[in-house]
C-alpha cells in the first residue's frame, strides 16, 4: 500500500499539545495533530457509523463546526467492505470528508447486541445478524488490517465491552481479554499515518480499570487512550465513582482520554471536570431522526401537540441552520407528524450544533480559568437535570 512514510509525516503527528490547564478543576484544552488536521479538545464527534453522518452532506457537518466524526469499522468491513473503501482510495476519499475520522473497532457493536457471540483468546466469532448472517471469525490482527485499509486517522483497539450488570468475574474476564488483544493490536499496526489508541475497560470495578490500564500501559506508547465499558446501562453516579478518579488520578496527562459512547450534555460537562478530552455518541442524531431536540430548555419533542402552534425556533440561542433559519417549531412539529426527511435533517444539524457549540463554550471557559464557574453555572440551567 503507499501509505506515507514517516520521513514524510510532520514530525508533530499524533502529539497532543495541552493548551491549556483549569486551575480548579481537572478540564485541560489541548490539540491532536493528525495527517487531516488538528483536533482541538474537549471535543465531541459526530457519528457516521456507516461512512455517513445520517442525512447530512460532508460540508454542512463542517459548517456544523465539526473538527472530527466517528466511523465504525464492523459496518463498514460487513459493508461495503474493507477492500472496496480501499479501492474507491481510503474512507475519507469515499466519503468525502476530508478532515480528522476515528473509526471504533467494532468491539461495542459485536458484543453488545449479538446472541450469537463466542470468545476465544484468539479473537471472537459472530453472527452478522444487521447483514447477511454468515457467521465471522474476527481476530485482533484482522481487526487492524480492516482499519488500516479504511485509512482512518484514529483507530480503536478491538475490545470486550461487557454489559452491566455483569459479575465481577466476567468483568474481569473482558479486561484479560481486552488487555490481550490490544498488545495484540498494538504488535499489529503498522500504519505510521494512523494512530492506535488502546481501550481501559474494568466496568464499575476500580481495581480491574486500574489493572486494564497497567497493562495498556506496559505493552506499547499509545498516543491516545479510550474509555470503554460505560453507558451500558449504570445509572450515573455508579459510573462516576469509577470514571472520576480513574481520568483524575491515573491516565497519563499527556495523552487524550476518550469517553467511548457518552454524549449527555450534561455527562459531558462533569466528565471534562475529570479530564477527559473527546466523546461521541449516537444521541444528538438518533434523537433527532425520532424528533426530539436537545435545547436550553432541556429535550423537546417536536412530535408533542403542544409545538403545533409555536411561532418560535428550536433555541433562541442556537445558530445553527434551522435555528438561523427561522424554521418553527411548529414547521418541525409538521414534518416530523408527517415523517418528512427535512425534519429529521433539521433536527440532526440542530442537535449536532448543539453540542459542538457547548464544547465550544466549554474550551473557552477552561482557556480563560473559568471552568469551576461554567461547571457550576451549568448544573444551574434548567437544561442540566433533563439531561
Ligand atoms: N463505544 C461505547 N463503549 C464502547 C466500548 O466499551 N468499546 C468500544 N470499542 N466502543 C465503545
Ligand atoms: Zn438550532
Amino acid at each position: 500500500a503507499a501509505w506515507p512514510q514517516p520521513g514524510e509525516l510532520p514530525d508533530n503527528l499524533f502529539h497532543f499539545d495541552i493548551t491549556a490547564q483549569d486551575p480548579k478543576t481537572h478540564a485541560r484544552c489541548g490539540v491532536f495533530h493528525t495527517a487531516h488536521g488538528d483536533v482541538p479538545t474537549p471535543i465531541f464527534m459526530p457519528v457516521g457509523t456507516k461512512a455517513t453522518v445520517k442525512g447530512l452532506m460532508p460540508s454542512q457537518v463542517a459548517d456544523l463546526g465539526a473538527k472530527i466524526i466517528l466511523n465504525n469499522t464492523y459496518h463498514l468491513a460487513m459493508r461495503p467492505g474493507a477492500d472496496l473503501v480501499a479501492e474507491m482510495g481510503g474512507v475519507h476519499k469515499f466519503m468525502r470528508w476530508n478532515g480528522p475520522i476515528l473509526t471504533d473497532s467494532g468491539g461495542f457493536q459485536v458484543f453488545s447486541h449479538n446472541e450469537f457471540m463466542k470468545l476465544t483468546n484468539e479473537g471472537v466469532s459472530f453472527r452478522a445478524i444487521e447483514y447477511d448472517g454468515a457467521r465471522i471469525r474476527w481476530t485482533p490482527e484482522d481487526n487492524m488490517a480492516i482499519a488500516e485499509k479504511l485509512g482512518s486517522d484514529i483507530c480503536m483497539q478491538l475490545d470486550q465491552c461487557p454489559g452491566y450488570p455483569a459479575t465481577k468475574a466476567y468483568v474481569a474476564r473482558a479486561v484479560e481479554l481486552s488487555s490481550m488483544w490490544g498488545e495484540r493490536c498494538w504488535n499489529a499496526h503498522t500504519r505510521p499515518d494512523q494512530a492506535l489508541f488502546g481501550i481501559v475497560q474494568g466496568g464499575m470495578h476500580m481495581d480491574l480499570r486500574l489493572r486494564s490500564l497497567a497493562h495498556l500501559e506496559e505493552c506499547g506508547d499509545f498516543p491516545g487512550y479510550g474509555i470503554g465499558g460505560y453507558s451500558v446501562g449504570e445509572d450515573h453516579e455508579t459510573m462516576y465513582e469509577t470514571l472520576e478518579p480513574l481520568v483524575a488520578e491515573h491516565m497519563p496527562k499527556n495523552k487524550p482520554r476518550y469517553l467511548m459512547g457518552v454524549g449527555n450534555p450534561t455527562t459531558l460537562v462533569r466528565a471534562v471536570a475529570s479530564g477527559v478530552d473527546m466523546f461521541d455518541c449516537v444521541l444528538p442524531t438518533r434523537t433527532a431522526r425520532m424528533g426530539t431536540a436537545f435545547s436550553s430548555e432541556g429535550r423537546l419533542n417536536l412530535k408533542n401537540a403542544r409545538f403545533k402552534h409555536d411561532q418560535r425556533v428550536l433555541d433562541e440561542h442556537c445558530d445553527c441552520p434551522a435555528c438561523a433559519g427561522g424554521f418553527t417549531r411548529a414547521y418541525i412539529h409538521h414534518l416530523v407528524r408527517q415523517g418528512e426527511m427535512l425534519g429529521g435533517i433539521l433536527l440532526s444539524q440542530h442537535n449536532i450544533r448543539y453540542l459542538l457549540a457547548l464544547m465550544e463554550r466549554v474550551r473557552a471557559a477552561i482557556a480563560q480559568g473559568r471552568y469551576e464557574q461554567f461547571y457550576r453555572d451549568w448544573m444551574d440551567s434548567p437544561a442540566a437535570n433533563d439531561f
